[in-house]
């Protein structure tokens, strides 16, 4: 099959779907690669890298996605819907429950479109996330312990305290909003700079198992409203990572809920690319990475990993690889057949949103 590696063109995004490496097997296994020009200079790969694996480099966006399978990371952005068609098969990050619009556009062109974030194995693990959550868990704290600084080159000063304790002013609080990937990955982050950290996830097996295994920092408890509404008054940084598959995050945080909030402490909502938790979340940029509402320094940046484009690259290209290979081996009929993860995996074909969740949750929102 003819595989397409466009460079991604979302604010500030700079990684890349297939590394040299990644190139050199798909073409060992008898398909070509066609690599934008400098899609992976970010990431560390030059156009000669990819060249030495064997894939072809184009000048054009359009000459990329001219082929018969397009990988990418990041959802295609306005400008790159034009190159949407019926016979392209799309494999990329899509969080269609955030992106109505793009939801219609992917059904009116009859693309078959494969979102790594729905690919989910017989167990019910979701492999493709995995990575990029944990990246993004660490970077939401590292970004939330810098907003929380009182000089954080932005115009908002944060509260203006430390991660750790010192003598006797206290560790920052850390809550966190589900103990799953981002979550767990956000807590040992949180705990490894000495902040005290209570995450609250509703799954009650998870919390047994986590509250066997974590480190003393971390408190788990079950979420309810009125434990999580409790915590706030003495919350520094609240992150929000939640995740029910395909539909949007859960709305667990009203206005009136962030007044109990001190102003100048930090809110992440790192499930901002399902929508968000909270109904003074919208997506922000690197460009402008916060805003305040309520007094609340909120970040809501739906491509945190995008920040470390080295570590992100590797870390996504490893796991996607052999699922890359396997869209390209079987094709769309082979992957109905014989790769149920892979099939759970598309959200868009033949003109249907067919990924049950993606298709509840847009139910009132794709135009028709
Ligand atoms: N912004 C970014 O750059 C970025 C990057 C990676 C992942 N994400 C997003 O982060 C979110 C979390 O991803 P993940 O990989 O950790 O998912 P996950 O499935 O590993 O974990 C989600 C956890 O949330 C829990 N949960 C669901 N509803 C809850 C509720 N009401 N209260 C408490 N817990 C609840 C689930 O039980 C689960 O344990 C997803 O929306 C994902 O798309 C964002």
């Amino acid at each position: 099959m003819r595989i397409g590696i466009p460079k991604e063109i979302k604010n500030h995004e700079h990684r890349v779907a297939l590394s040299p490496a990644g190139a050199a097997v798909l073409i060992a296994a008898g398909h070509q690669v066609v690599v934008q020009s400098e899609a992976g200079l970010d990431s560390g790969y030059s156009d000669d890298s990819y060249l030495r694996a064997g894939a072809e480099i184009v000048t054009d966006a359009w000459q990329a996605w001219g082929q018969e399978l397009v990988v990418k990371v990041k959802e295609p952005q306005q400008i790159e819907y034009e190159y949407l068609r019926g016979d392209l098969i799309l494999f990329t990050f899509l969080h269609l429950a955030a992106f109505p619009e793009l939801a219609g556009v992917l059904r009116d062109k009859k693309t078959c479109a494969i979102a790594y974030e729905t690919v989910q194995t017989d167990a019910g693990l979701l492999p493709l996330l995995k990575p990029m959550s944990e990246v993004a868990g660490r970077v939401a704290v590292q970004l939330g312990a810098s907003f929380l600084q009182k000089e954080n080159g932005t115009a908002f000063p944060g509260k203006g305290c430390l991660p750790c304790a010192i003598g006797t002013a206290p560790a920052m609080h850390a809550v966190i909003l589900g103990a799953g990937n981002v979550g767990m990955n956000a807590a040992d982050a949180a705990a490894g700079l000495g902040a005290r950290v209570t995450l609250l996830e509703r799954d009650e097996k998870r919390i047994k198992q986590l509250q066997r295994e974590t480190h003393k920092n971390i408190t788990v408890m079950h979420f309810s409203h009125d434990c999580f509404y409790s915590l706030l008054p003495d919350c520094d940084l609240l992150i929000g990572a939640t995740l029910i598959p395909g539909k949007h995050a859960p709305e667990l945080l009203g206005r009136s809920d962030l007044r109990q909030m001190q102003n100048g402490s930090v809110f992440i909502d790192v499930s901002i690319d399902q929508g968000g938790i909270s109904e003074t979340c919208r997506a922000t940029s690197y460009d402008e990475p916060v805003y305040v509402e309520e007094g609340v320094i909120h970040c809501c940046l739906p491509n945190l990993p995008a920040a470390v484009p080295q570590t992100s690259t590797r870390a996504l290209t490893e796991i996607t690889l052999p699922y890359i290979q396997s869209v390209a081996d079987l094709g769309v009929d082979g992957v109905i057949k014989s790769h149920p993860a892979l099939q759970r995996g598309i959200n868009t074909l033949a003109g249907e949103i067919i990924h049950p969740a993606v298709a509840a949750s847009l139910s009132n929102k794709v135009i028709r």
